[in-house]
C-alpha cells in the first residue's frame, strides 16, 4: 500500500491500523464535495500563478473524470485508498500523471475536510427544510379538514379542557417550524470557508479565498486557521436541529400511539403504515410511531457522542474529528425516512370523531363555569372553590357536573342563574377563546392561514 504521506516511514502501516485509521467506508460520501473543493482549489491556483493554465485544465478534466466515476459507481477502490481525500488525489494521478501530485500545494487534508464537511452539512441542512416543510403540509391538510371537530384537551394526560383537531395538529406543526429555523442557523454556520488554512497555520500560497468562497457557495471565509481546522460547532450544530426533530416526532408518535389504543380510540392508523403480529391475528401495531419513538435516543445519541468528542481536544487537527461525520451521516439517513414517513401516516390517518365526543364530558367545562362566576363579579380564586364544590357534589350524586340543578347550584352560591347551563356547553367554551392561539374558529382559521404563509415563505 502506498501511502501519500509515506516518504518518512521505513515500514508498513500495520494492517489491522490501516483498518483503524481509514475513514474510506464512510467519508466517501464526501467524494462530490471532494472534487468540486479541488477544482476550486486548482482554479485558485492557477489564478495565483502557482499552476499554469494548461496544469489546472488537465487536473480538472481528471477530477471531472473521478467525479463521473463515482456518479456511473465505476470508481474503484485501491487498498491503500485511506479516507476519500487520498481516494480521489491518487485516482487523478493516475488519470493525469505527474501533474496530479500538484494539485495539493499549499492546502492540506485538514482544511480539505473541514471544506468538504460544511459543503455536505450546507446541502443537507437544505435537504431536511424540504422533508420538514412535507410533513408540516400534512399537519396543515390534517387541521384543515377538521379545523374545529372538538376532542378532549389534556394536562397530565388527565382530561383538561376541550381544544379540537385542527389546535391540536397544529400544535405540532409550529415545532417544525422551529425546526426549520434551526437547520437554517446550521446552514450559516456551515457556510464558512475553511480553505486556505491549510494544515493549521494558513497557505503559504496567494490563493483568493474570497474568491473560492464564492465559486463553492460559502458566504464567508474563516478569520482564523487554526479555528478554521478544529471547529466543528456546525456538525454539532446540525445534530442539534437533527435531534430537536427527533424529539418532535418522539412527541407526536406517542401522542398517536395513544390516540389509536382502544382505550382513547381517536384514530386508526392506515393499513399502509401499521404492522401485524405473528401470534395474533387480531393486531394492528403502531410500530411506525414506536420506531420514529426509538429513533429519537439515537438522534439524541449522535449529538452527545460529537459534544463528547469534541470536549478537550487540544488545537487544532486531532483524527478524533473524523470521528465527526458518521454520527451526521446516519442522522441525516434517519430523517430521510423518518420525515416522509411521518408525513405519510398523517396523510392517510383516519380520525374517529364519535370516539372523541364519547370523551367530552362535562367535566372539561369545569373552567368555564368558573369564568361565568367570574363574569358575575365573583373573584376566580373563589369562584374556583365553589365550582370546585360543583364537582364534589355531582361525584357525590354520581352525576355529570352539567345535571347538577339550578336549585342546587343557588345553594352554593347565589352568582349562579339561569344563564349558567349555556356556560356548560362545549361549543361555548371552544367559541369563549377567540383571543389569538385559542379555540374558537375565528383563532383557529386565523392560526391555519398563519401556518400556510410559514411554510410557503420558507419553501
Ligand atoms: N480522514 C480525515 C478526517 O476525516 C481527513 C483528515 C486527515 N488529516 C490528518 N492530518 N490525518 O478527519
Amino acid at each position: 500500500m502506498n501511502k501519500l504521506w509515506g516518504g518518512r516511514f521505513a515500514k508498513a502501516t500495520d494492517s489491522l491500523v490501516h483498518q483503524f485509521n481509514a475513514s474510506i467506508q464512510f467519508d466517501v460520501r464526501l467524494a462530490d464535495e471532494d472534487i468540486g473543493g479541488s477544482a476550486a482549489w486548482a482554479r485558485g491556483l492557477a489564478a495565483a500563478g502557482v499552476l499554469t493554465a494548461v496544469e489546472a485544465k488537465t487536473i480538472i478534466a481528471g477530477l471531472e473524470q473521478v467525479r463521473a466515476e463515482f456518479a456511473a459507481g465505476s470508481f474503484e477502490l485501491a487498498p491503500g485508498d485511506e479516507d476519500v481525500h487520498t481516494a480521489v488525489e491518487r485516482r487523478l494521478t493516475e488519470i493525469v500523471g505527474q501533474v496530479g501530485g500538484k494539485l495539493h500545494t499549499g492546502r492540506s487534508r485538514n482544511d480539505q475536510v473541514a471544506t468538504d464537511f460544511r459543503l455536505w452539512v450546507m446541502r443537507a441542512c437544505q435537504q431536511a427544510d424540504s422533508w420538514l416543510a412535507g410533513l408540516q403540509n400534512a399537519l396543515i391538510a390534517s387541521a384543515e379538514a377538521n379545523l374545529t371537530l372538538p376532542m378532549p384537551g389534556y394536562t397530565h394526560l388527565q382530561h383538561a379542557q376541550p381544544v379540537t383537531w385542527g389546535h391540536w395538529a397544529l400544535s405540532h406543526f409550529w415545532p417544525l417550524a422551529r425546526d426549520r429555523g434551526r437547520f437554517a442557523a446550521a446552514k450559516t454556520q456551515a457556510a464558512v470557508l475553511p480553505l486556505g488554512s491549510a494544515a493549521l497555520a494558513g497557505t503559504a500560497f496567494p490563493v483568493d479565498r474570497e474568491a473560492l468562497a464564492r465559486e463553492l457557495g460559502f458566504a464567508a471565509v474563516s478569520a482564523n486557521s487554526l479555528d478554521a481546522v478544529s471547529d466543528r460547532d456546525f456538525a454539532a450544530d446540525f445534530l442539534y436541529a437533527a435531534a430537536m426533530v427527533g424529539l418532535h416526532l418522539s412527541r407526536l408518535s406517542e401522542q398517536l400511539i395513544l390516540f389509536s389504543a382502544a382505550e382513547f380510540g381517536f384514530v386508526r392508523l392506515d393499513d399502509g403504515y401499521s404492522t401485524g403480529s405473528s401470534l395474533m391475528p387480531q393486531k394492528k401495531n403502531p410500530d411506525t410511531l414506536e420506531l420514529t419513538r426509538g429513533k429519537s435516543g439515537r438522534l439524541i445519541g449522535h449529538l452527545t457522542g460529537l459534544l463528547t468528542t469534541l470536549k478537550g481536544l487540544p488545537s487544532t487537527y486531532d483524527k478524533d474529528l473524523q470521528e465527526d461525520k458518521e454520527p451526521l451521516f446516519d442522522a441525516f439517513d434517519t430523517l430521510a425516512l423518518a420525515l416522509p414517513v411521518m408525513a405519510g401516516l398523517i396523510r392517510t390517518l383516519q380520525l374517529r370523531p364519535e370516539r372523541m365526543a364519547a370523551q367530552l364530558e362535562p367535566g372539561l367545562l369545569a373552567t368555564d363555569l368558573a369564568d361565568y362566576l367570574v363574569k358575575k363579579g365573583v373573584p376566580f380564586r373563589q369562584a374556583h372553590g365553589i365550582v370546585g364544590q360543583v364537582v364534589r357534589l355531582a361525584e357525590e350524586k354520581g352525576v355529570a357536573m352539567t345535571a347538577v340543578s339550578l336549585t342546587e347550584l343557588q345553594a352554593i352560591h347565589s352568582a349562579f342563574e339561569a344563564d349558567a347551563a349555556q356556560a356548560l356547553q362545549m361549543e361555548t367554551a371552544l367559541e369563549n377563546r377567540g383571543n389569538v392561539g385559542g379555540t374558537a374558529e375565528t383563532a383557529l382559521q386565523t392560526q391555519l392561514a398563519a401556518a400556510k404563509r410559514v411554510v410557503e415563505k420558507a419553501d
